[in-house]
């Protein structure tokens, strides 16, 4: 019973449709991101010079537009609090990684934590 429960509990999270609260429209946010995610990566990973303009720029771009969303998010139910959290969370993370900007090995945690905050918004808003 107990893990029925937790499914549907789950199931119900998956279903929350961001774009509800967003009062702008993400897609275009979300896909400049991912693609200053994919440079920042292959920076990374070392199949391209790391750049540490080009990471200022993004940094740069994800406290910005974060800032921004959050500003955006309309209702007050418990949903659309945490969702204007999560980018708050968001904005603080990437301004926290401009000190560490100046190396792979220095910018590599605080963008390992970014990626993560992607991936637990999605999980539980991406529709
Ligand atoms: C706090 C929540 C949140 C965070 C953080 C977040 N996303 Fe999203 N993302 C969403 C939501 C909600 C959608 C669905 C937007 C829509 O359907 O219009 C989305 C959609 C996307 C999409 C699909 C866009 C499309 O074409 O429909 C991509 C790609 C994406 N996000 C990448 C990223 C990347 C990369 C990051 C981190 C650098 C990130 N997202 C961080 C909430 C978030």
């Amino acid at each position: 019973m107990k893990t029925v429960i937790s499914k549907m509990i789950l199931a119900a999270a998956i279903l929350v449709p961001g774009t509800a609260f967003a009062g702008i429209a993400l897609a275009p946010v979300m896909q400049s991101w991912n693609h200053d995610r994919r440079q920042i990566d292959a920076m990374l990973a070392g199949d391209r010079p790391f750049d540490q303009a080009a990471v200022a720029a993004t940094i740069h771009t994800y406290v910005t537009d974060a800032s921004m969303v959050a500003g955006h998010v309309s209702g007050s139910s418990p949903e659309a609090r945490d969702f204007a959290a999560r980018f708050r969370r968001f904005a603080q993370t990437a301004a926290a990684s401009a000190k560490d900007s100046g190396s792979v090995a220095r910018f590599r945690p605080h963008f390992e934590e970014l990626v993560g905050e992607c991936r637990s918004c999605h999980a539980v808003y991406n529709n």
